[in-house]
Parts: C-alpha cells; structure tokens; sequence
C-alpha cells in the first residue's frame, strides 16, 4: 500500500471558502443577535460617559458632515435598502488579475454593529480595514474630511 492518494489541492481550497462563507455568514446575520455593545444606549447612540472624545467626535461626524447615518441608521446602523454608490465613475472597465472591474449597481446598505470584528470590508472584500473604508466612503460621497477627522470616525466605528 505504497501509493497513499496526495490530498488534492483544491480540497483545501474549497474548505477554506466554506469556513469563510461561514465566518461571512455569521458576521452578517447579527440582526437575529445584535453583538453586544455595552457602551451604546437603547437608540444605538454613545453613552457619553463610557466613550473617549474621538469616539464622540466621530459620532458627531458620523450623524453630520461625514453623512454615513444616512444609510447606515441606528440602532442597527442599516436602513435595509439598496444604493448603488457608482463606484464606476472613478474608473474605466479593464481587466486586473484576470476578473473585470465594472459597475457595482445597487447593493444593501451593510449593518456596523461589531464592524470592527469582520474584515474585510464590502460584498467583495475590497477593502482591509476600517480607515480603508472611510477613505472609501469620503471619495464616494465626496465628503472632504480632514485627517484627523477619519481618525476620529474610525474610532467611532470600533465602538459599534
Ligand atoms: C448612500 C448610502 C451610504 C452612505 C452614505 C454610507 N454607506 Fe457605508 N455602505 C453602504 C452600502 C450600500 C454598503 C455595501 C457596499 C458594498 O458592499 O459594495 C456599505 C458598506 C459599508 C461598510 C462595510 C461593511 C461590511 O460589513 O463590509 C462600512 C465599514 C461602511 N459602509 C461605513 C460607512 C461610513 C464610515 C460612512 C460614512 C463616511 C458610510 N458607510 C456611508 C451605503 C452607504
């Protein structure tokens, strides 16, 4: 019995893709059981005596100039609805590593809610971290936010 069978590569693979389908899952079906967050009130906002001054700063930018509560509502910090963001408009369809960069069209606005538990970020994991994210969203909604003003939303975000 000399010829033992070589574990085929795409087994691995293929598992690797359905623990992550699992942790995707489960990162994204919270609303069943919202993660805990001590320092939030019953309306989703910061308790203001548990949270740091950039994490209220970043609420402040969050609900007002940064526009992010427009679509991503509290206390689950999703409106449940479709935008299409036209992420188009910043690039020309081309091939990169062999898949087609094209329009996006309408995607559900994602829950925050223990955001900072589940990189990557957005449906096609474009995007690795928060301040990935923020970076995003300013150019999308042409927000023009300072540096430090990105900083301090990005510790709003860990505290969801
Ligand atoms: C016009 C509606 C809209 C606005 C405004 C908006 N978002 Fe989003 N957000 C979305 C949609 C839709 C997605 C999913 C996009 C995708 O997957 O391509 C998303 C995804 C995200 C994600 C990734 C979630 C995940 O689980 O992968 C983060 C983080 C995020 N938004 C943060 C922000 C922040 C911070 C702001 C403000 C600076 C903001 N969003 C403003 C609609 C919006």
């Amino acid at each position: 019995m000399g010829s033992r069978t070589r574990r085929p590569a795409r087994e691995s693979t293929s598992s690797n893709a359905a623990a992550r389908f699992i942790s995707w899952r489960n990162s994204r079906t919270f609303w069943i059981s919202p993660p805990p967050a001590p320092r939030l009130d019953l309306f989703g906002k910061l308790d203001p005596a548990k949270a740091a001054p950039a994490e209220l700063r970043g609420q402040e930018l969050f609900f007002g100039k940064a526009q992010c509560a427009t679509c991503h509502t509290p206390p689950y910090y999703t409106d449940n609805t479709m935008h299409n963001l036209r992420v188009e408009r910043f690039f020309n369809e081309k091939m990169i590593n062999g898949r087609k960069a094209s329009a996006d069209g309408p995607i559900k606005t994602f829950p925050l809610r223990g955001i900072k538990d589940s990189p990557p970020y957005l449906h096609d994991n474009r995007l690795l971290t928060l301040e990935d994210t923020v970076e995003f969203f300013n150019l999308v909604l042409g927000t023009k936010l300072a540096n430090e003003e990105k900083t301090d939303l990005v510790a709003f975000l860990r505290a969801l």
